[in-house]
């Protein structure tokens, strides 16, 4: 297959170009400057034909977006909105990646694809205007919500441990009342070629087994790289923090097992490979 991959240069783009090539695709990544998915026009001339477009491109900063609304929109909902006018017009499929976030986290299961939205945040208000501008495209599409991602190429909670480890002896203070699945970004690449092998649509919701709050996930972190180190929990109203966040955001994933044979590995063994990736943390 020829895929192109765009927001190359990010955290998941970078994974999901190499499992593409690993693979055996031929792949083109894209990223800004060159390319720009609020344009329509140079876009749609900047890329070639493909079999399919896997869109990692977007607006990610979840706290700035509250003041930088116009840019969350334009990235999150009109880039996809372009890409949807891209994939119906070549009638290419586009996969394209959602969040938990356009939920609101109030109930205490794992939410299914056809789960009620509602976000609680401005980025999380964009992405959904992006699932819903794909969803009435009438082109070919595969939206994959997923959560927590951590990665070798992108600034992540693990990494942002790791530092905190470094420098300081200081107890660390987590809040424990969010629970997810945090995911590794190569665990998740490989889950998007498996979902466009079996040519996927619709909207699937793809994380790491298990689960945990962000304190279950630090403790694990420091377990792992500077046992006995202290680890506070706090609760989320003790982080003043402009966007609001899901307390509980688990997505099931039944869909993408049926879709693919497949379960995603546990947080846990996605932490020791990512931990592994990256043992060097200068
Ligand atoms: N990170 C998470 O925890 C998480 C959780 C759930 C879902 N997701 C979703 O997963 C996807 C990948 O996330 P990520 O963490 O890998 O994101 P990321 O590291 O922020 O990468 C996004 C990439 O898109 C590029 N980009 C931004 N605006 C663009 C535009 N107008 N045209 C073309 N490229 C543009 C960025 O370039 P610049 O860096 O130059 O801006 C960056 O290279 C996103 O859809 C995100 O919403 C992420």
């Amino acid at each position: 297959m020829k895929v192109i991959v765009i927001g190359a240069l990010g955290m998941l783009g970078r994974d999901v170009m190499e499992a593409s090539e690993g693979a055996g695709n031929k792949t083109l990544g894209f990223d800004l400057p060159e390319l720009d998915i609020t344009n329509y026009p140079d876009m749609r001339s900047a890329l070639p034909e493909a079999d399919r477009i896997v869109n990692c491109a977007a607006y990610t900063r979840v706290d700035d977006a509250e003041t930088e609304r116009d840019v969350a929109f334009a990235v999150n909902s009109e880039g996809a909105r372009n890409l949807a006018r891209l994939s119906l017009r070549r009638m290419v499929p586009v996969i394209h990646l959602s969040t938990d976030y356009v939920f609101d986290g109030h109930t205490k299961r794992a939410y299914d694809e056809k789960d009620r939205v509602n976000p609680l945040n401005i980025y999380g208000t964009s992405k959904l205007a992006g699932e819903k501008a794909l969803r009435a495209g009438g082109g070919p599409y595969l939206i994959v919500r997923t959560q927590s991602l951590f990665g070798k190429h992108g600034p992540n909670f693990v990494r942002a441990i790791a530092r905190k480890l470094r420098e300081s002896n200081d107890p660390l203070r987590v809040v424990d009342d969010q629970v997810s699945a945090p995911t590794y970004t190569r665990h998740l690449a490989d889950a998007l070629i498996r979902l466009m092998e079996a040519g996927s649509e619709g909207i699937v919701h793809v994380t790491a087994s298990g689960s945990c709050s962000w304190y279950e996930f630090a403790c694990a972190i420091v377990e792992r790289l500077k046992p006995g180190h202290e680890v506070v929990p706090i609760p989320s109203s003790a982080m003043k923090r402009p966007a609001m966040r899901p307390m509980y955001s688990l997505l099931n994933n039944a869909r993408y097992r049926s879709l693919t044979g497949h379960v995603l590995p546990t947080w846990q063994e996605g932490l020791d490979a990512y931990l592994k990736e990256e043992s060097n943390f200068e």
